[in-house]
């Protein structure tokens, strides 16, 4: 039947509309814990711009310590500038899936926080560099030009995530994505906090707690979504997820601990100009974590998102980088690359 051609006047009611169309027509309410976690992401709503930029003085740092504090928010921007196209799309997904209203508008907060921490971002990293971004930035130091580079590297190994992602939201199901988004919020939950605790400069810390605190919730819309999808997940499911999560691990090692180069193609130089980095950060009073302390971190965030997938039967990776068994996984591919912040 050609779209054009008028069918109201040969029959009383119209033909089913074919399923599954991208929106249900219908406000099904059924998992409370959803609704409970969007009315928290209302009040909780929260503008970059309106922290305590007031108090932020740039000019108390030097060169060096701008560009190293700038490039900390240039790694954390390749994952989360990248996250509100990442959940925009889950957010189509949970249309086409016709899932629960609550679970369609919690979909729709994580876009908006993500978009929230995008632009805090660019906000600390313009602020510190006075220029919009690193890649155009003019170094004004040896370390900034080290950075430079990294941030360069960053950047190209982000971009080749996300033609896998684009490839995997429709292979996926919604149970199947979940855990590597669990993954992701676990990851990010860790980071801030810790991140929080050790900054000194009040609109750093400011955002950190803000920023920690939408990624709490995000984590439980996984878990909330998790305990009501995983009792029913079918094997090959589980199969997949075990992937994903050593997937997810090289990944997001890029930010909360060194990037392993089964994943990221990087130079030679790359490890230890970051360290250089973390260096004079954390001197100038930028809490980052030290090498032993993301390890520790690391490795207690992977053993919390074990804790969660023994609870339903699902294997666990082995990752050897933080000391923890499972199956061995190799050769992990660009298709299998889900996670996000
Ligand atoms: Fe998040
Ligand atoms: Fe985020």
């Amino acid at each position: 039947m050609s779209p054009r051609e008028r069918i109201a006047d040969k029959m009383e009611f119209p033909p089913e509309t074919q399923q599954p169309n991208v929106y249900p027509l219908s406000w099904e309410s059924k998992t409370k814990k959803m609704e409970e976690i969007w009315e928290a992401a209302q009040r909780e709503n929260w503008d970059p711009t309106k922290l305590c930029w007031d108090t932020f003085d740039v000019e108390k740092y030097s060169w060096e310590e701008r560009e190293a504090i700038a490039y900390w928010w240039s790694i954390l921007s390749v994952f989360d500038a990248s996250a509100p196209p990442v959940f925009a799309a889950a957010l189509i997904k949970t249309y086409e899936a016709h899932e629960e209203d609550p679970v369609r508008r919690c979909f729709f907060s994580v876009t908006r926080d993500e978009q929230n921490h995008e632009q805090m971002c660019g906000l600390a990293i313009t602020k510190l560099l006075g220029s919009t971004s690193y890649l155009t930035h003019e170094p004004k130091s040896e370390l900034g030009l080290k950075a430079q580079k990294n941030v360069k590297w960053l950047y190209y190994n982000g971009a080749r995530y996300w033609e896998g992602y684009k490839k995997a939201v429709p292979k996926y199901s919604l149970a199947v994505l979940f855990s590597s988004f669990l993954m992701g919020e676990i990851a990010a939950a860790t980071i801030f906090h810790q991140m929080a605790a050790g900054c000194k400069e009040p609109v750093f810390q400011e955002a950190f707690r803000n920023i920690g605190r939408d990624e709490g919730r995000h984590m439980a819309i996984c878990m909330s979504l998790m305990e009501r999808d995983y009792p029913h997940l079918k094997d090959e499911d589980k199969a997949t997820i075990t992937k994903q999560i050593r997937a997810g691990y090289l990944f997001l090692s890029g930010v909360l601990f060194e990037p392993p180069e089964e994943f990221w193609d990087i130079p030679k130089d790359f490890i230890t100009n970051q360290r250089a980095c973390d260096e004079v950060a954390r001197k100038a009073g930028f809490g980052i974590p030290t090498y032993d302390q993301k390890k520790e971190n690391w490795r207690g965030a992977m053993l919390n998102l074990k804790g969660v997938l023994d609870k339903y039967g699902t294997e666990f990776p082995a990752i050897p980088e933080v000391g923890i068994t499972g199956r061995e996984i190799s050769d992990v591919e660009m298709e299998d690359i889900i996670p996000v912040f």
